[in-house]
């Protein structure tokens, strides 16, 4: 508003002079002129930075459980849920009913699956029955949940609905599940495990992935890490970004500028530690997020001064078959319910045969 008052100071006196109506149109023109030049200079000297709301007021934001899935707790804390951007920072419309006791986790594990595609309750079956099963008799505690948006399809929302009531494990948000939506689904899952539990870290990955919580649990807890403002998993340092108009993952200018992503955990595979997360859920309301969800926390992380930490051993290739499954943390991608099976059934044998193996 600053620069806009210099033209209007500028041009309204020359205005009076109605016979030289040219040289005040030259004169507003040039002021035109300038006004955008200082304009456009101004936005590209902040080339990406964040657009900061001036007039800001925080609240504290207070979480309650509802009432019908048990009072266990009560969550302050302090990030603007008016910014500019109003990205919505859902709670899911259905949520497993969990214990209180069962909320204290060292670490909860979302999934993100796919209300519309059948296939995917193919995948969500295969992972309760294998690596997504805490096994009882170990002092792991984690929990695995799956996060869907919603399905327009009545009879696919119904069985959906019907699969999270039937395996207690199932977060479903009330969007419409699509691609350009990915970042209201993870961001609800952060937002839910933020509100609903007690927990050190959250796990983010896809089901069409393979992961060794046990593995990653230990890496974790290994002392020599750090436990605060951790953010982690399989990085990308210098990914390129998209610039084709009509790609499914293009990226305009005014969503992010340059060349190359900050480097970020891939979104088959994230960690983050729970004292991070009010500072992503603040800066959503302060920077737009886009649709590409892992980047987005990348770039989130560079502006918050939040260090990415390679965590070893993620296996990234089609199908699994040259993996050394052995020293792998998780393996990636296009993981079929089948093969899902089949993995596990190899880990289980390599467990028999080797002590002390996860
Ligand atoms: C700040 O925003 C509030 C609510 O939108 C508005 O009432 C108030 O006038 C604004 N203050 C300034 C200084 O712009
Ligand atoms: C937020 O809550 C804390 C603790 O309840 C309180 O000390 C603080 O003043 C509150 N801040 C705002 C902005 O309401
Ligand atoms: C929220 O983000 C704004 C904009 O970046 C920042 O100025 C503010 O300090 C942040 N607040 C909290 C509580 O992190
Ligand atoms: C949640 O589970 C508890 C214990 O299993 C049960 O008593 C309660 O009725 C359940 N609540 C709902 C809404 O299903
Ligand atoms: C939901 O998303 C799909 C896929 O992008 C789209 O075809 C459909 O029109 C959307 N439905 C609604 C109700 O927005
Ligand atoms: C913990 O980390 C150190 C240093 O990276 C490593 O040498 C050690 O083997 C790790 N311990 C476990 C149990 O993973």
């Amino acid at each position: 508003m600053a620069r806009c008052n210099w033209c209007f100071i500028a041009v309204l006196p020359l205005a009076q002079l109605r016979r030289r109506k040219k040289v005040v149109l030259f004169i507003f023109l040039a002021s035109l002129a300038v006004y955008l030049t200082v304009l456009h200079s101004g936005a590209s000297h902040f080339s990406d930075s964040w657009r900061v709301n001036l007039n800001m007021s925080f609240s504290n934001m207070t979480i309650s459980d509802r009432p019908q899935i048990g009072l266990c707790m009560k969550k302050t804390f302090l990030f603007d849920p008016n910014g500019w951007t109003k990205f919505p920072l859902l709670l899911p419309q259905i949520e497993p009913n969990i214990s209180c006791e069962e909320r204290q986790l060292f670490m909860v594990v979302v999934v993100n699956s796919d209300a519309n595609d059948i296939r995917h309750r193919d995948s969500r079956t295969a992972i309760r029955t294998t690596w997504g099963k805490p096994t009882s008799n170990t002092p792991l505690k984690w929990r695995l949940f799956f996060s869907l948006g919603s399905s327009p399809d009545v009879a696919t929302a119904m069985n959906n609905n019907h699969e999270a009531l039937l395996h207690n494990d199932i977060i479903i948000g009330n969007f419409n599940d699509s691609y350009k939506n990915i970042i209201i689904k993870t961001f609800m899952s952060h937002f839910w495990v933020f509100s609903r539990f007690h927990c050190k870290y959250v796990l983010k990955t896809d089901d069409d992935v393979y992961v060794r919580v046990p593995w990653v649990y230990n890496w974790l807890n290994n002392v020599t890490m750090p436990r605060r403002r951790f953010y982690g998993g399989l990085i990308e340092y210098v990914a390129n970004v998209f610039r084709t108009p009509g790609s499914k993952w293009y990226i305009t200018e005014e969503q992010y500028k340059g060349e190359h992503w900050p480097p970020f955990a891939h979104g088959s595979f994230q960690v983050v530690s729970t004292d991070i997360l009010p500072e992503y859920f603040n800066y959503t309301q302060f920077r737009m997020p886009f649709h590409a969800d892992d980047a987005f926390f990348g770039v989130a992380a560079r502006d918050l001064g939040i260090k990415v930490t390679d965590i070893p051993g993620f296996c990234f290739v089609v199908g699994a078959e040259e993996c050394d499954l052995k020293t792998a943390t998780a393996i990636c991608h296009d993981i079929s319910p089948t093969r899902i099976m089949s993995l596990h059934e190899t880990y289980k044998s390599l467990k028999r045969s080797i002590e002390g193996y996860l």
